[in-house]
């Protein structure tokens, strides 16, 4: 936990803040009091659109700069207190099309934004976005940070070699990182145009747009982690120094299979369709199957858990789009 005077005051620097989990840590981060800076390319692929912080705009600073720009890393990062990591490239089959694509965006960009940090503001709090992407195919579940890594596509290896950047740089030069490894999050912002950040976001597009979605196999079980909770675990760590250098899963309240969670969208919306198809083989060959996250060391050690149910945070999620979709398509 933190006080809620924890962020007053403090300046914060977002990378991926026009993005949709850095523009709701935003907005939570300007209610509590915090000096928001938020810096974004926006990547026309990527989930990141002025519309994200369009309530709220009056109230940060946004800087349209692309994190590899080490001459405005440099003077963006100075007298910074924290620092939220969350520029990156989200979709695992555009990592497998554009490896390098992928590897310029999750791992050069993520060591300039390190390097910048060592050499103008060492003392930062830095928490990066990681993801449970880096551990490929379960070997049990629920997946712990035990768990051997062995991604499974481009996306996992750098994701995963950017987290260890952040860890290298805590144990090599001191410096005050951590990283959370995210599963599906959900929410209002999300990409909803395509299925690049999550397929949940395609799937919703075409509910309210009266069409059917796919299901893609539907036995596996994942876990979702509604945003506002995802934004209270980036929080906490940022608070704790008890997390400094290490790295925490965060997960769902209960796993659910595809199935059951298009049959609770259809229900939630009132009607809709949708169909069952076999995997595409390019998909198939970098699914991960069944996976949800065991959370509990974020809980003994931060006290974080997801507090707002998948059934809620889809019928909160429902609810912007069926107010905003155009913003988003
Ligand atoms: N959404 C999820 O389910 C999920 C799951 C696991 C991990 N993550 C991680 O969380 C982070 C945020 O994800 P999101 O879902 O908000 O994605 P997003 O695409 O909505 O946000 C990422 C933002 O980063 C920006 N960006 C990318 N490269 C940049 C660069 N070089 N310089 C400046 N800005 C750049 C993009 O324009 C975009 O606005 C990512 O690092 C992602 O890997 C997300």
């Amino acid at each position: 936990m933190f006080a809620d005077s924890h962020f007053q005051g403090r300046r914060v620097l977002i990378t991926g803040g026009l993005g949709f989990i850095g523009s709701n840590l935003a907005r939570r981060l300007v209610d509590l009091g915090a000096e928001v800076l938020l810096v974004d390319s926006l990547v026309p692929e990527h989930g990141g659109r002025p519309f994200n912080i369009a309530d709220i705009r009056d109230r940060v600073t946004v800087e349209l700069a692309d994190v590899r720009d080490e001459q405005r890393m440099e003077r963006l990062i100075r007298r910074q207190d924290y620092l939220f990591n969350l520029a990156g490239q989200t979709s695992h089959i555009d990592s497998m099309r554009f490896p390098q694509a992928d590897l310029e965006m999750n791992c050069r960009a993520q060591l300039s934004v390190l390097e910048a940090c060592r050499q103008h503001n060492p003392e930062v709090r830095i928490v990066f976005a990681g993801t449970r992407q880096i551990y490929g195919r379960p070997d049990y579940l629920p997946v712990d940070e035990r768990h051997p890594v062995r991604p499974v596509d481009i996306n996992g290896v750098n994701k995963m070699a950017s987290e260890w950047y952040h860890l290298l740089y805590h144990r090599a030069f001191d410096m005050r990182t951590c990283a959370l490894r995210l599963t599906n999050t959900i929410g209002p912002r999300m990409r909803v145009k395509d299925a690049r950040q999550t397929f949940l976001g395609v799937c919703v597009r075409r509910l309210l747009e009266g069409v059917p979605f796919e299901v893609w196999d539907g036995g596996q079980r994942r876990d979702f982690t509604y945003v506002d909770d995802a934004v209270e675990a980036f929080l906490m760590t940022a608070a704790s120094d008890e997390a400094v250098g290490r790295v925490f899963n965060v997960g769902g309240a209960a796993p659910i299979s595809l199935r059951d969670l298009a049959d609770l969208l259809v229900e939630l919306n009132h009607g809709g369709e949708y169909l069952v198809r076999s995997y595409p083989p390019e998909y198939k060959r970098i699914d991960i199957g069944d996976y949800y996250s065991d959370f509990s060391l974020i809980r003994s050690t931060l006290g974080w858990e997801p507090r707002v149910p998948l059934r809620d945070g889809l019928a909160r999620t429902l609810e912007f789009y069926r107010e905003h979709l155009e913003h988003y398509l």
